[in-house]
């Protein structure tokens, strides 16, 4: 099976034999991702240029893994991919269609709200520190957004959350509150939520950084388990050693700009610059990373009270082995 194959049907299970007739994908609900294309994106906070001027092109299905220092931009980054900030210079559009902007000839002009909320169903976001409403049940959590922002009737919407809390392993805690869960579980009702619109693209800001060491593990699987399923998928981690193994593409960023990208092999293992190389041995001997020298303190995620995150995950070795 060729990996183009593989993209579009989703990976076999691990222990199929290499060409057993169409093994039926467990995600095979999730329709097929999208293509982003980031042009020459920029994005400044008053004088501070955050994002000088980002290049990257997300194929359908892909999965990439983006690596780099504290305060480069990776959140910003992600989170113009939603607009849930509007970039100040350039593009980025989902299978063609600008995000965020109408185009008129040579004019942008920002789309109303609605039409916003209506592209961000097509982007599911995953937050470093969950997110969940503490008065929902995790089903209800899950099931919230169809019903929102799709209108999708109760019942459907709850069946549809029951088989997404049974693909991340949760089908017992359907009725758990958030507050009754781990960080990990709750990550895991995370990933659910954001699948629940069957989004063609998945950005997750540093899905494991606020857990704790022998809870990243069960997180991490679920996205393995996403990648090559279908979605489109793009990693903000620390996780070296699941960066390898997942992406196709590791992308690292300084200050905001992509100092190099390519598959893992490459950037991770034989990184051409200098800053990958250097990054890359601070994060192994778990150093914490200086903080930038032109930088503010790191604001907070948006729509949540700053989390203590009391394990930064480059702060752990990364791998036992
Ligand atoms: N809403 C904001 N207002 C002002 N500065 C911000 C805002 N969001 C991020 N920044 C700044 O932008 C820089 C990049 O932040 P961020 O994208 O969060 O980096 P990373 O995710 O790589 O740690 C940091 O200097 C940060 O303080
Ligand atoms: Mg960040």
């Amino acid at each position: 099976m060729s990996l183009l194959d593989l993209l579009r049907r989703g990976a076999p299970p691990a222990d199929a034999p290499p060409d057993s007739p169409d093994p039926a994908p467990e995600s095979s609900h999730i329709p097929i991702g999208g293509l982003v294309e980031i042009r020459d994106v920029h994005k400044s906070f008053g004088d501070l240029e955050v994002l000088r001027g980002i290049d990257l092109t997300l194929a359908p299905g892909s999965v990439t893994a983006i690596l780099g220092p504290s305060g480069s931009g990776k959140s910003t980054l992600l989170r113009t991919v939603n607009h849930l900030e509007p970039v100040s210079q350039g593009l980025i559009s989902l299978d063609g269609e600008v995000i965020g902007y109408r185009r008129d000839g040579d004019l942008l002009h920002e789309l109303p709200e609605r039409e916003v909320l209506r592209q961000r169903t097509r982007i599911g976001m995953v937050f470093q520190s969950f997110n969940l409403f503490g008065h929902m049940t995790a089903l209800q959590n899950v099931a919230e957004a169809p019903r929102r922002a799709l209108g999708t009737p109760r019942p459907q919407a709850e069946a549809r959350a029951r088989e997404l809390l049974e693909l991340v392993g949760l089908s017992e805690k359907a009725q758990a509150f958030p507050r009754q869960l781990s960080g990990g579980q709750q990550q895991r009702v995370a990933i659910a939520r954001a699948l629940a619109l069957d989004p063609k693209v998945l950005l997750f800001d540093e899905p494991t950084s606020a857990l704790d060491p022998e809870l990243v593990e069960e997180v991490l699987a679920v996205i393995r388990s996403l990648a090559r399923a279908g979605t489109t998928l793009v990693i903000v981690t620390h996780e070296i050693t699941f960066a390898r193994d997942v992406a196709d593409t590791v992308v690292f960023m300084d200050r905001g700009v992509i100092v190099e990208q390519g598959p893992p092999d490459q950037v991770i293992d034989h990184p051409a610059q200098e800053r990958t190389r250097s990054f890359l041995q601070r994060v192994r001997t778990g150093e914490q990373d200086p903080p930038p020298e032109d930088a503010p303190a790191p604001a907070a995620e948006a729509g949540t009270a700053p989390s203590a995150a009391p394990v930064p995950s480059r702060t752990r070795p990364e791998d036992p082995s």
